[in-house]
């Protein structure tokens, strides 16, 4: 039931009421107007588990905060390539977020991991927006299905922390388009959002905050966006421009920017009050769709919801490696007799990265004590020493784990990121592990060759050159509150490591995309490497990778068969059907993440080698197969046409790949698409070669010549004619085609 009506209580505001529903009451609130019925309501943090803060009005410190169920990071849930499971996970936060009576969980994040250097990578999904916004899409109608809204984040073009609140993301469109878009369109046109929060960053010189183009011509003209605009946590320079360009709630309260210098700008003609109108009625729309504020955490079953973060865990857990050493893989483990666990990160975990997104969970597994829960005479020499975790001295520590090291069965060596290194705020520095890691990993190897790594951090390490001297390597990210009991149920062979990659492991940080545009320079950070982002990058340029895109081991094995790619319609009409039969050739159940890739060989611009357009998580039992169905559309055969400004399918081959990762694929077809009319408008400066590909205009070009006494050129130089603008023809004389008659022909050829 809507407590108030919407239009009425607008009609009924003051010109200073509406003003104050623009701006934040304090960290957390928006602005209530009690004389007529409007409530207040609460956000808060996301995205993998809520923050709600204890104090209002800035905690303390930000792990200050009510306890609440710590989920896997973005990047851990990502990698489980599972919508069914995202959903599943979102019903659990929406219903701890409606239990503490909070309207709006601050996530999920979906931009595009363009290096594995940003800070913040860890909150989000994947260096590809189909992933990303499939993912979260299935986020947000599992939140949203609880009755409390989200804030999709943060739009856009945030691809790193340094300079955040300052830096101009300067990208072409078609790159803005086909990469760092997409996965919000998707959530917004697919899931409907309750609000997208803009990002402090600028694109191309102008603040998210105040960009129109990006809130109101892109966001709600083309995808239709209904919700509210926020603004991140101090992101408005001018809140009259912002309100203008579109963004409706400035978030925290006011501060310097106060709600009379709004109400001023309407008087003093500076606002129009239609555009003030726009963005109070969005935040009454918020007001009145969010829930009484009567929720019970009492209700809440926290045991499940640890219970799914652990299951959660273990699906995003992604099996790098896993050779053989004695005849066998090393994991799943055969038993837990001589086992060894070394390194401090099993008994003191990291599981969530730090900033706004840090969780106070509501209890904490770590992989020593879960391993020991089965095996009470497992070994541990904990290598190092971690913040958080007991003091040591790091040399006495390296050499009493290699000591253990030499006579146990097999090792299970738990390395990682310090926490410092990965926060929001600020980028990582560097890409590798610590040297005192890989000091102790370098000795644990040559003291036994039965060494299994489990990483834990937020983005891709390094794990070169050290990952060919390891049996077998488990990349866990950041697994929330679970995590350690779901790596021991992944090492035990409980569970399957669920996970696929869904960011490329490169072999050196000098290989990487943005590498030489990163983090930038004089407050601009050039996007060079265009649309080559992730295993576009790598594919296109053929580079070797450590492990690529879409990559993860399970404990058995699959067959891909059959490939059927059948095209119907043509243009923008046009659709793909694909069919694949999937076996599960191994003896043991296991998960198969089908993945279709699109490759476009001829086209007038530079395509990626390969891109990811659809997927699909398969269980199967061994022996079993299934056909595994997928409709592409025009989408994903179209790029972004620079000089239309619109998406466009242009005709010819396209070959459709369907593997195991990007790099791993299984069977391809080829189709030929008949494509959609690409001419542009032709004008005095379009080339002659544009003019002879126009279908119009090559005949009126033609009819215009006719008779003329043209010069036999030679091929050399006609193919030097062939660029040149008709206007410069003209100019150089032709019989025939003076300017007067280009401005003719540009005429006849609209
Ligand atoms: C972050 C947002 C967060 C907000 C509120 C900002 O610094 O960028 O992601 O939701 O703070 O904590």
């Amino acid at each position: 039931m809507v407590p108030f009506d919407v239009e009425q209580v607008l009609s009924e505001l003051t010109l200073e009421e509406k003003a104050s529903l623009t701006s934040g009451a304090d960290s957390w609130h928006t602005t209530a107007v009690p004389r007529l019925g409007v409530p207040s309501v609460m956000v808060s943090d996301g995205p993998h588990g809520l923050r709600k803060q204890d104090t209002v009005l800035g905690g303390p410190s930000l792990a200050s905060n009510v306890p609440a169920t710590c989920f896997p990071t973005a990047a851990a849930l990502g990698s489980s390539w599972d919508p069914a499971l995202l959903r599943r996970v979102g019903e659990a936060l929406g219903r701890e977020t409606r239990a503490h009576d909070v309207a709006v969980l601050l996530g999920p994040g979906v931009n595009i991991k363009r290096t594995p250097l940003c800070g913040r990578n860890f909150e989000y999904v994947a260096e590809d927006p189909h992933v990303a916004g499939v993912l979260a899409a299935a986020l947000v109608e599992g939140i949203q299905s609880q009755g409390v809204g989200t804030s999709l984040k943060h739009f856009a073009a945030n691809n790193q922390e340094t300079d955040r609140m300052r830096v101009s993301a300067d990208v072409d469109e078609r790159t803005l388009r086909e990469i760092y878009l997409p996965a919000f369109e998707h959530v917004v046109t697919q899931a409907g959002p309750w609000t997208v929060m803009c990002s402090y960053n600028r694109i191309n010189g102008v603040y998210a905050s105040q960009d129109t183009w990006l809130l109101t011509r892109v966001l709600r003209d083309e995808w239709g966006f209904d919700g509210l605009v926020v603004s991140d946590w101090g992101a408005v320079r001018d809140r009259v421009r912002a309100l203008e360009a579109g963004l409706d709630l400035q978030m925290p309260a006011v501060g310097p920017r106060p709600d009379e210098e709004v109400a001023a700008a309407v008087r003093d003609g500076l606002l129009d009050e239609a555009a003030l109108d726009r963005s109070a009625r969005r935040a009454l729309h918020l007001a009145a769709r969010a829930l009484p504020a009567d929720g019970d955490p009492s209700t809440l079953d926290l045991d499940a919801h640890h219970a799914l973060a652990r299951e959660a865990a273990a699906a995003g857990t992604v099996l790098l490696r896993n050779e053989p050493v004695d005849g066998a893989p090393l994991l799943p483990l055969a038993g837990t007799a001589g086992l060894l666990v070394v390194g401090e990160l099993a008994r003191t975990p990291r599981y969530q990265g730090s900033g706004s997104s840090q969780v106070t969970p509501t209890r904490l597994d770590d992989a020593l004590g879960a391993l020991r829960a089965v095996d009470p005479t497992i070994a541990f020499a904990p290598g190092f020493t971690v913040a958080g975790g007991p003091d040591g001295d790091d040399d006495a520590l390296l050499a009493q784990a290699v000591e253990a090291a030499r006579t146990a069965g097999t090792v299970v060596a738990f390395l990682g990121l310090p926490g410092p290194d990965e926060s929001e705020g600020y980028d990582r520095p560097r890409l590798g592990l610590p040297d005192s890691q890989l000091r102790l990993l370098a000795a644990l190897t040559e003291a036994n060759p039965r060494v299994v790594v489990v990483l834990a951090n937020g983005s891709a390490v390094s794990v070169t050159p050290w990952r060919d001297d390891v049996a077998a390597v488990l990349e866990t990210w950041l697994g929330g509150q679970a995590g350690g009991s779901a790596v021991a149920d992944v090492l035990l062979g409980a569970r399957e490591p669920g996970g696929r990659l869904t960011e490329t492991i490169p072999l050196r940080l000098e290989d990487t995309p943005a590498f030489g545009n990163f983090p930038g320079e004089a407050g601009r950070v050039r996007y060079g490497e265009g649309v080559l982002v992730g295993y576009r990058w790598y594919d296109t340029r053929d580079l070797p990778v450590a492990y690529p895109f879409g990559h993860g081991l399970g404990y058995t094995t699959f067959a891909y068969d059959d490939l059927r790619v059948d095209v119907h319609e043509e243009g923008a009409d046009v659709r793909l059907d694909v069919a694949v039969t999937v076996t599960n050739t191994g003896d043991r159940a296991g998960r198969a993440v089908v993945q279709v890739y699109v490759r476009d060989p001829e086209a007038a611009v530079m395509r990626p080698t390969r891109e990811l357009r659809a997927f699909a998580p398969i269980d199967l039992e061994p022996g079993a197969s299934r056909d595994v169905t997928f409709t592409l559309g025009a989408r994903a055969l179209a790029y972004w046409h620079p000089g239309l400004r619109r998406w466009a399918v242009e005709g010819g081959r396209f070959v459709v790949e369907v593997g195991a990762s990007s790099r791993d694929l299984r069977a391809s077809a080829v189709v030929d698409v008949v494509g959609e009319p690409l001419w542009g408008e032709l004008t005095g400066d379009s080339t002659l070669a544009e003019w002879m590909e126009h279908p119009v205009g090559s005949q009126v070009l033609a009819a215009a010549l006719e008779g003329a006494a043209l010069p036999d050129l030679d091929p050399t130089v006609a193919a030097m004619v062939a660029q040149m603008p008709l206007r410069v023809i003209a100019d150089l004389g032709v019989q025939g085609l003076t300017p007067q008659a280009v401005d003719a022909l540009v005429a006849a050829a609209r």
